[in-house]
This record gives structure tokens, C-alpha cells and sequence, in this order.
């Protein structure tokens, strides 16, 4: 199976970054395929019904209709911004789910968080289950939230703390064999 995985923040330093750089490596040692977007690909305009009339989906918005038609699941790392889901996000799903056919209705997904506040993040990825499962994505219920997360991280990427890592691990696990199971559907 392939999964679409992307971060969403545009820093260069991000933390989400790193975390789901992390998370492919797991996706790919399960023998799955990963297509890692950088969130630079889908950089699009505000949300402007006008400008959708005149000339359609922005370049940034068709990438990430492409991107998402090509593959069976999701693994978004976002940001939580002022208690809720990134702006940049939140528009690109506008964008997309203006696309004919919706590319999100039917695909499965999965929800990280690196946040710098000691919930890492959880109270962004509840907000951000609303616009995807409301356009029809199956996300699985559980979602990984790395607290503190400028600490967190090793030099070599990987969790310090062991029990997170496994934490990631058995999510990640989970996540994997539901998408197969509803692939099979
Ligand atoms: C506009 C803005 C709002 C933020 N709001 C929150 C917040 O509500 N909760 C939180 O844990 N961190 C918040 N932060 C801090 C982010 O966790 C931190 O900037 C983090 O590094 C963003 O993720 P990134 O490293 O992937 O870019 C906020 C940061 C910005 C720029």
C-alpha cells in the first residue's frame, strides 16, 4: 500500500518535520510504500471562490489532489496553532475538497502532533478531525501527540524517550492494519 505522509509546517526546523520523517521509516519497514511530501508542494493561495471560477484549483491544490488520488491512506504530522489546526492546513483542505472528484472521500488516515506545550498538540489534531472526516476520510481513532517535542528528539532523529517510541510504534501498527483492512473492503 502507499501512503501520502506530510508535515504539516513550512520551517525549516520543524519539529513535525522530524516527526514524520520518523513515522515514514516505520511506514517503509512495514513494507509499505511512502510518498513524503514536503508541505512547500502544496503551497496555494487563500481560499478565493472567484479565483476558483476563473481559473480553477490553484498548481499547489492539483498537487495535493494528485498527491492524495495516488495513494491509499494518509499520515499528516500537524502543528497545533492557538489550540487549533494550522491555517495553512486548514486551507489547503478547502482547496482539495473544492476538486471533482473529492479525492479524500474513502481514504483511510492518521494523526501526529510535535508541539512544543506539554499536550503536544492534541487539542489542533481533535479540530483537525472535523473538516477531514466530515469530507469522508476514515481516520483511525487513536493519534499520537509528542508533547515538548524540541526536547524530545535524539541527534539521530529517533524518540529519547522509550516508551514514546513504542508508544509511536503501536500506533503506527494499528493505523497500518486498519488501512489494509479497509483496503480489502
Ligand atoms: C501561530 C502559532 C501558534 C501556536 N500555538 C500553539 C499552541 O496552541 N499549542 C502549542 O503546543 N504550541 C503552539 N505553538 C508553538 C508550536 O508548537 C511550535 O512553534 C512548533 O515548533 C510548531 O511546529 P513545527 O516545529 O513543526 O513548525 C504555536 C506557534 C505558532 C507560530
Amino acid at each position: 500500500m502507499k501512503f501520502l505522509m506530510f508535515a504539516a509546517s513550512l520551517r525549516k526546523e520543524s519539529m513535525n518535520r522530524k516527526l514524520i520523517g520518523l513515522a515514514a521509516g516505520i511506514v517503509r519497514g512495514s513494507g509499505h510504500v511512502v510518498d513524503l511530501a514536503d508541505f512547500h508542494e502544496f503551497d496555494m493561495p487563500l481560499y478565493n471562490g472567484d479565483l476558483q471560477a476563473q481559473s480553477g484549483l490553484p498548481p499547489g491544490a492539483l498537487e495535493m489532489v494528485r498527491r492524495i488520488e495516488g495513494a491509499d491512506g494518509l499520515i499528516i504530522a500537524s502543528p497545533e496553532y492557538n489550540y487549533s489546526l494550522p491555517g495553512t492546513l486548514k486551507n489547503a483542505i478547502d482547496w482539495v475538497s473544492r476538486a471533482k472528484p473529492m479525492p479524500l472521500r474513502g481514504k483511510s488516515g492518521l494523526l501526529l502532533s510535535a508541539a512544543t506545550s506539554v499536550v503536544g498538540g492534541i487539542r489542533g489534531l481533535w479540530q483537525l478531525r472535523i473538516p477531514l472526516e466530515g469530507l469522508g476520510v476514515f481516520l483511525y481513532p487513536d493519534m499520537f501527540a509528542l508533547a515538548a517535542a524540541d526536547k524530545a528528539f535524539a541527534e539521530d532523529g529517533t524518540l529519547k524517550d522509550p516508551t514514546l517510541s513504542s508508544r509511536l510504534q503501536t500506533i503506527m501498527a494499528g493505523y497500518l492494519k486498519a488501512a489494509e483492512a479497509l483496503a480489502e473492503r
